[in-house]
Parts: C-alpha cells; sequence; structure tokens
C-alpha cells in the first residue's frame, strides 16, 4: 500500500469511525456464531481471511430473526449464501452472479444470472425477486465501475434502516480493478468525498442516481480488517423520520 493510500484511509478512519476491533457489546448475547458460519462453509469473509464476519456480526444480530431478503452479488461456490441461509433462518438469499449456478438453488436460495455492472441485467433481477432487501452484499467483480454502478442501481432496493455493503473496497488502492491515477474515480475517493462533503460524486452515475443517494443514504461506516489490507463499507439507509 502507498503512503498516499495509508493516508487515505487515515483520514477516512477520522471522518467515519472506522471498525477495526471486534465485539460490539450487546448484553448477554455470545458473538462468534457469524465467523464459525463463515469458516464452516469457508467463504473468505471469516477467519480464512479478510475477517469482515467479526464485525458485520455487531449490525446483523439486532436484525437476525426480522430479515426476510438479503442479496449477495458474487456467489462463486455458494459459501457465503449457505452461511446467509443459516445465520438468518427466516430469510430468503437472493444470489448474483455472472456465471450460472443454478445447482446452488434451493427453497431458500435463489440464484440469478446478471452482470453487476450493466443496469438492465439488474433491474431485470430486481423485477424478478421484487425489492425491499434487508441487507445487499457486493462481494462481485471488485471494479470500480462494478462496485458504483451496482450500488447505483441496487441501493434503492434496500429497506429503510437496512444495510448495503461494498466488500473489498481496497481493490481501490490496487493497480487492477480499473482504478485511475490518483484513484480519481475509485469507489474509496467517492466514500471520503460523500464522508467530507455529503455529495456523492462518481463518473459511473447519472445525476439522479447520485441525488438519490445522497438522499438515501442515512450514514456509511468503514470496516478495515489485517492492517487495512482488508477494507469494506456499511451503508445504511435512511428511515422515515
Ligand atoms: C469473491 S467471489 C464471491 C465469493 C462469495 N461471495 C463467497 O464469499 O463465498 C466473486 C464472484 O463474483 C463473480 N463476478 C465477477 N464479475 C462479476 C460481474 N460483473 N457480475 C456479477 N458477478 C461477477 C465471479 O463469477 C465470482 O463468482
Amino acid at each position: 500500500m502507498t503512503r498516499r493510500s495509508m493516508c487515505l484511509v487515515w483520514i477516512l478512519s477520522l471522518a467515519l469511525g472506522i471498525f477495526s476491533g471486534s465485539g460490539c457489546g450487546s448484553r448477554g448475547y455470545q458473538f462468534g456464531e457469524l465467523t464459525q458460519l463463515a469458516d464452516k462453509y469457508q467463504t473468505d469473509k471469516g477467519s480464512r481471511l479478510h475477517r469482515y464476519t467479526e464485525v458485520y456480526e455487531c449490525f446483523f444480530h439486532p436484525m437476525r430473526s426480522s430479515a426476510r431478503k438479503i442479496c449477495e452479488i458474487g456467489i462463486m461456490e455458494g459459501a457465503s449464501l449457505r452461511m446467509l441461509a443459516d445465520y438468518f433462518g427466516r430469510a430468503v438469499i437472493y444470489g448474483i452472479d455472472i456465471e450460472k449456478v443454478s445447482h446452488l438453488d434451493s427453497d431458500r436460495i435463489h440464484t440469478f444470472v446478471a452482470d453487476q455492472a450493466d443496469r438492465k441485467q439488474l433491474a431485470a433481477f430486481t423485477e424478478a425477486s421484487g425489492s425491499g432487501f434487508d441487507l445487499i452484499i457486493d462481494d462481485g467483480g471488485h471494479s470500480m465501475a462494478q462496485q458504483q454502478i451496482s450500488f447505483a442501481s441496487l441501493f434503492r432496493h434496500v429497506l429503510p434502516g437496512g444495510y448495503y455493503i461494498i466488500e473489498d473496497v481496497h481493490t481501490s488502492l490496487l493497480d487492477d480493478y480499473g482504478v485511475e491515477p490518483g484513484g480519481v474515480n475509485s469507489t474509496l475517493t467517492m466514500i471520503e468525498r460523500y464522508a467530507r462533503s455529503g455529495r456523492i460524486e462518481s463518473r459511473y452515475m447519472t445525476a439522479e442516481e447520485r441525488q438519490q443517494l445522497e438522499w438515501d443514504v442515512s450514514y456509511c461506516s468503514l470496516v478495515s480488517r489485517n492492517n487495512g489490507t482488508s477494507i469494506a463499507c456499511i451503508f445504511r439507509k435512511r428511515q422515515p423520520q
């Protein structure tokens, strides 16, 4: 990671408040089950690699029994879909991937083929699945265009008070993934500007999409793990006053 990148993450940590430790102090609840499930099914969200689940559980626990509809972009072998289905016992889990993986379909797991950078394909998905997601996680291709187009297209389908998570935002600090010199188009830069000004700026979004997001996002929190080499961002949907 370059000096500029480390500086950017540090500034964001001051602006947003980074979750870097584990445990969030819910009385009488033993945290750790989500990570156990992640490790059981071998998704890299658990202690195998990114360690996001240690923090996610603080956000997921309060909605564990109320959540009815969850979506994840990026299925691969279905490890994370299985983790989510086990943790949220009353929810249907929708998965989107550019590859067909319909052999994973069951009564509570539904998979769809779609390119997360294609608005029409995402609209066909929400047409088929319906709106009103308690949680959407983007663990797809992690390029700048993919992350920002999916965010613009799908955040409106999150329920008030629900969450949208962009995983592996640290790809904004890497050479591939469509990052331009100085990170001008990066997802991390978009988040940093939002933290400073409350404005969403993204070359991948229309003016209407940016305005809608500025209205809809109630707050965002960065999740930094493994000394900042694994970063996710959690956005919360505004609730009516
Ligand atoms: C990191 S893997 C997902 C892992 C899974 N979420 C888990 O934790 O078990 C990334 C997945 O994103 C999918 N993917 C890549 N580009 C995509 C795109 N443009 N649209 C949708 N899915 C894409 C890949 O096919 C791959 O299955």
